[in-house]
Parts: structure tokens; C-alpha cells; sequence
């Protein structure tokens, strides 16, 4: 089945709701997109230069992976490779179908329909969702998260419980996208559809939604999402937590303060090698 094929298929499928789990194509076309994720030869979003984000969302692919959860059922799955030690009064307790539990396996895991580039080194306890792109060479480190449909580039080092959220639903939303050679500091979180571009470094603790302004020293402006436009972070920034005070109402008279990323400059020499530090980490 060539690529536009399998787009027709799986775009038909979603459209069919729940009756999709009868038909007799719906399996095989989401093991085809699986696969075909699972190569990077597609994609939940693509690079696009026309596009005003730099991203297309590609929502037939978001759909597939949809699809895929409502094909499957539950079934036990073994833990290979494993092997623990504990007291016997508390041995781990066992979960069949019948008990409706569902536990996703693994202190690290990387979910089928997820594309794992040559070069990626993920150290436990570490999870990558359905539908993500990792690119060659990127560090996910200790209780990272690569949420679904998220797409990381090359070199990117996604420091310890760096969080990058999923976006699977709605269809059209895109997804988390951080570009090559960004430095996501330790216990970061970026969510719902924010955009880091390329060799931005987010400070240690950063957090970045659609509703967090962030404030450009070097420029003088500040960024935030529109109705259109998810937040971008431009090419370069180094982002660090700050903090803002309230200037109105009870926040201004109890002296509230509310959390603000600040771009404190752009990447210079300096960046570069705090930066080159954390590679040494790999
Ligand atoms: C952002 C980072 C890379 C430093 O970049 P840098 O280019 O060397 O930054 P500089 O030291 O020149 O600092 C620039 C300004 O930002 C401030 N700043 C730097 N890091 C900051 C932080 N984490 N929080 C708040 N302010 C910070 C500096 O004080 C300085 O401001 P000043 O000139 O008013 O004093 C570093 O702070 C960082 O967070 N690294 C990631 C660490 C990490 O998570 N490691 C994970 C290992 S698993």
C-alpha cells in the first residue's frame, strides 16, 4: 500500500467512528502506519516552510494512532528481561485482563508507532509515546517523557524529568515540536503545542504552555501563543525561570509574584560551552 493509500484508508476509518472495528482493513492499515512511523517514513508533523509555524500537522497520521487504540484490546504482556528482588510479604502484585487494570509496561519503554532514530540514548526510567519522532543523536535522560506525537530533532538533550507533553487530540492540534540542538534543563515541561526552535536552551525548571507569555529581554517583546499560533521560542534563546509581580488588583496589594520565562539573552560562546558540559553526560 503506497502512502496516499494508506492516508485514504485510515482518513475513511476514522470517519467510520466505532464501526471502524469491523472492518476487515482497519487492522492491517494500522500496523501499516505503525510501521510506517516506526521507520520515519511518516510522521505526525512534517517541517513545512510555507506553513507560519514551520510545522504542518499531518492529522491523518494523529488519526491512525487514534484508530489504533480503539483496535486494541487488552491483553498480558510479558516482562522480558527483568529480574527484581524484594521482601515476599509485598511480592509485585499480578494484573489480569479480567481485573480491567490496565499497566503500561516498563520503567523505561518506548511504545510501538513511536520513530527512534540511530544514535538516541534513553536512560531509565525514561517513556516515549505513540506517534513521537526522536531524532539521531538525542540524549532522553532519567525520568524524561516524550509525550505522543511530540517531535524532538537532532542532538537535543532532554535532560532528567524533562516533561515534553502529548498532543494526540484534537486531531488538528499540533503537536510539542522541539528542533535540533535544544537543550531542554532538568525538570522543564513544555506542553500543548509550544515550539522551541533550533538550539534553543530552556534553564533548568522552565515551564512553557499556550498561556505562558515569555518575556524577551534582548528584544523587548513579549512572545505568546495566538489563536492561530502556538508560543515559539526563537532560534537561540536561552530561556531561564523568572518571576513577575502582579501589577493590579489583590495581587498587587498582598505583593504577588507570578512565574515568568525570561529570554536572557541568546546563545553565545558562554551557552555553548554550559551546554558542552551536558554532552559530556552522554
Ligand atoms: C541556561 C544555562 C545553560 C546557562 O546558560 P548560559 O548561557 O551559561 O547563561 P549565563 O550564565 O551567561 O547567564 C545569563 C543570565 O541568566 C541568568 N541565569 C542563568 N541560568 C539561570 C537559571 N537557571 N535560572 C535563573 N537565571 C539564570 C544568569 O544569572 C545571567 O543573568 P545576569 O547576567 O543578570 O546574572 C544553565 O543555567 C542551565 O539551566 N543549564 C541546564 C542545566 C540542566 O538542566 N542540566 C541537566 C543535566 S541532566
Amino acid at each position: 500500500m503506497t502512502i496516499p493509500q494508506l492516508q485514504e484508508t485510515i482518513e475513511r476509518l476514522f470517519a467510520a467512528g466505532p464501526a471502524a472495528v469491523e472492518d476487515p482493513a482497519a487492522m492491517d492499515s494500522f500496523l501499516a502506519l505503525r510501521a510506517a512511523i516506526e521507520t520515519g517514513a511518516v510522521r505526525a508533523a512534517s517541517p513545512d516552510p510555507a506553513s507560519p509555524t514551520g510545522w504542518r500537522v499531518n492529522t491523518w497520521v494523529k488519526q491512525g494512532i487514534l484508530l489504533g487504540f480503539r483496535l486494541g484490546v487488552l491483553e498480558e504482556l510479558p516482562a522480558v528481561g527483568f529480574s527484581f528482588v524484594d521482601k515476599h510479604t509485598y511480592p509485585a502484585r499480578h494484573f489480569s485482563v479480567s481485573d480491567g487494570v490496565r499497566v503500561v509496561p516498563g520503567g523505561s519503554s518506548v511504545r510501538a508507532g513511536a520513530y527512534v532514530a540511530h544514535g538516541v540514548v534513553c536512560m531509565p526510567p525514561m517513556y516515549i509515546n505513540a506517534g513521537a519522532y526522536v531524532d539521531e543523536g538525542t540524549m532522553v535522560d532519567s525520568h524524561a517523557l516524550v509525550g505522543s506525537c511530540a517531535q524532538i530533532g537532532k542532538r537535543v538533550h532532554l535532560s532528567a524529568a524533562a516533561q515534553i507533553g502529548g498532543v494526540l487530540e484534537p486531531v488538528n492540534a499540533s503537536p510539542v515540536v522541539i528542533e535540533d540542538d535544544v537543550l531542554i534543563g532538568g525538570n522543564s515541561g513544555v506542553y500543548e503545542g509550544t515550539i522551541v526552535r533550533k538550539g534553543a536552551v530552556l534553564a533548568a525548571g522552565t515551564i512553557l504552555t499556550r498561556g505562558t507569555p515569555v518575556f524577551d529581554l534582548v528584544n523587548g517583546t513579549i512572545l505568546r501563543a495566538t489563536a492561530d499560533l502556538p508560543l515559539i521560542i526563537p532560534e537561540n534563546a536561552v530561556v531561564v525561570p523568572g518571576s513577575r509581580s502582579v501589577s493590579k488588583g489583590k495581587g498587587q496589594e498582598w505583593g504577588l509574584s507570578l512565574y515568568a520565562p525570561v529570554i536572557v539573552k541568546y546563545r553565545d560562546d558562554k551557552t555553548s560551552l554550559s551546554t558542552a558540559l551536558e554532552d559530556l553526560l552522554r
